[in-house]
């Protein structure tokens, strides 16, 4: 499945029961952060388990441009030969980092420390996103910026000489905003401090951890506040990373909302601040179950097993949850849809920031779809039909949104009439084994011609 180019148009209709074993991707995050770290270490770094999607395919080729040797050995397994920290060289090219909001703002944190410049772009919608979110405090330790209005893409980095260390408050809760102050902290003699508020998901600062550096997190009132000691020197690794709970989030819900479904997703992360969707469902009343909780690769995993949930009520989503399940509102609104009650989800602005406007997008699919639905800048409530109650037969918009796309084809498994979306090609970025993945639960899922 092509992430970028011509439109994939894709249908579901409404399937036979989900069974088997789901084999999801491994984690986005921890896949971008794996390959970045690598890159800036010393010796070499051995990843298995890597998520082959166009977003972490393009932070490889970016990691190569700054002079790191990345290899593919196989199916997930991939050697990166590092350069160690402040070790970045000069791209020859711009860096075009596809639709990977991730990809982007990771890779500037880790070169503003360094006196090098580089030229970032990306596609329709990563050169829509904002950027200052992430140059604001690149700039505190000496980079310089310089992007169209509004800090968009394309965008020019010109890395600090001598980059001084930070204390940085994040004004949102984001990882990657965090994640990239780390990363530029790294090269700045002394201590970078990141406070925030809310706690986002910590792939960073554990793997940091792992490959050497010297980092500690504080949980205080006032939220976290975690200290980097810059200039440690980062030792390569063997890291192993787990399946994607926000990919395996789209089998899980398709398979509480299609009759008589009972699947297993083996060895998903299930790291705190990410989990936020399983205990929501839970408290929706899906049937879920966690066998063999352990720990791979200084990551809490388990095994998943969902099974179909025809009981599942509406609830109010506690706002303070967002961050944990950021990325899984739309397939929650999904779910939600096929519900008895009203699910509200409330604190969720950041969606109206992410590949596309989720809110947005969310909220004009579902009601295509004769789904009821209200939003405001923050948040999106849905009124659940019932399971099986979604009516469907509507064509929706997925605005080069992988996460917009696999929604409403799950959404389709379980309406009375097929849910058609206008591109499914960006699927490729985050989950390019989808379509077969889901034809071999049992989903009927089919391209079509334009
Ligand atoms: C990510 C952080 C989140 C999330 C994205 C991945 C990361 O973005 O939406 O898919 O890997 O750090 P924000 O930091 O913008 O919330």
């Amino acid at each position: 499945m092509a992430a970028h180019g011509t439109p994939i148009p894709m249908t579901t209709r409404k399937s036979g029961p989900l069974r088997g074993i789901a084999e999801v991707p491994g984690d986005k995050s921890i896949s971008h952060r794996a390959l970045i770290l690598g890159a800036l270490s010393v010796g070499e770094t051995h990843v298995s388990g890597l998520l082959e999607g166009q977003d972490v395919l393009d932070t490889a080729r970016a990691m190569t441009a700054f002079g790191a040797e990345v290899i593919r050995l196989g199916d997930g397994e991939w050697r990166v030969h590092g350069v160690g920290v402040g070790g970045f060289a000069e791209p020859e090219n711009v860096i075009d980092c596809g639709n990977a909001g991730t990809g982007v703002r990771l890779i500037m944190g880790a070169m503003a420390s360094t006196p090098i410049s580089a030229t970032f772009t990306g596609d329709a919608s990563l050169r829509s996103r904002p950027m200052g979110r992430v140059t604001d405090p690149l700039a505190l330790f000496g980079a310089q910026a310089y992007g169209r209005a509004g800090g968009r893409l394309p965008l020019t980095l010109v890395g600090a000489r001598e980059a001084v260390p930070v204390r940085y408050r994040t004004p949102m809760a984001s990882a990657q905003v965090k994640s990239a102050v780390l990363l530029a902290g790294l090269n700045a003699r002394g201590q970078t401090v990141v406070i925030e508020e809310k706690p986002t998901r910590d792939h960073t600062e554990r793997m940091l951890a792992g490959f050497g550096a010297e980092i500690i997190t504080e949980t205080t009132d006032a939220g976290r506040i975690i200290t980097l000691t810059g200039q440690p020197e980062l030792i390569g690794q063997d890291l192993v990373v787990p399946r994607d709970p926000s990919s395996a989030a789209f089998p899980v819900c398709a398979a509480l909302i299609v009759e008589g479904s009972d699947i297993v997703v083996p060895n998903i992360g299930l790291n705190p601040t990410r989990a936020g969707l399983f205990l929501t469902l839970q408290e929706m009343g899906a049937d879920l179950g966690f066998e063999n909780m352990r720990e791979a690769g200084g990551e809490p995993v388990a095994d998943l097993h969902a099974r179909y949930s025809p009981d599942m009520k509406g609830i109010a989503v506690p706002p303070e949850r967002a961050a944990s399940m950021i990325d899984e509102y739309p397939i929650l609104a999904v779910v939600a849809a096929n519900a008895t009650g009203q699910t509200l989800m409330r604190g969720i602005g950041e969606l109206r920031v992410k590949e596309s406007d989720r809110i947005d997008a969310m909220a004009r699919g579902l009601a295509a779809c004769g789904v009821g639905v209200d939003e405001d800048p923050s948040s999106l409530s849905v009124d659940g039909m019932g399971p099986g109650g979604v009516p469907g037969g509507a064509t929706v918009s997925t605005h080069l949104d992988h996460r917009v796309a696999m929604s409403f084809l799950c959404l389709g498994l379980a309406a009375k009439q097929p849910v058609k979306v206008d591109d499914g090609g960006p699927v490729a970025t985050s989950f390019p084994v989808f379509e077969t993945l889901m034809a071999g639960l049992g989903a009927a899922i089919e391209r079509n011609n334009r």
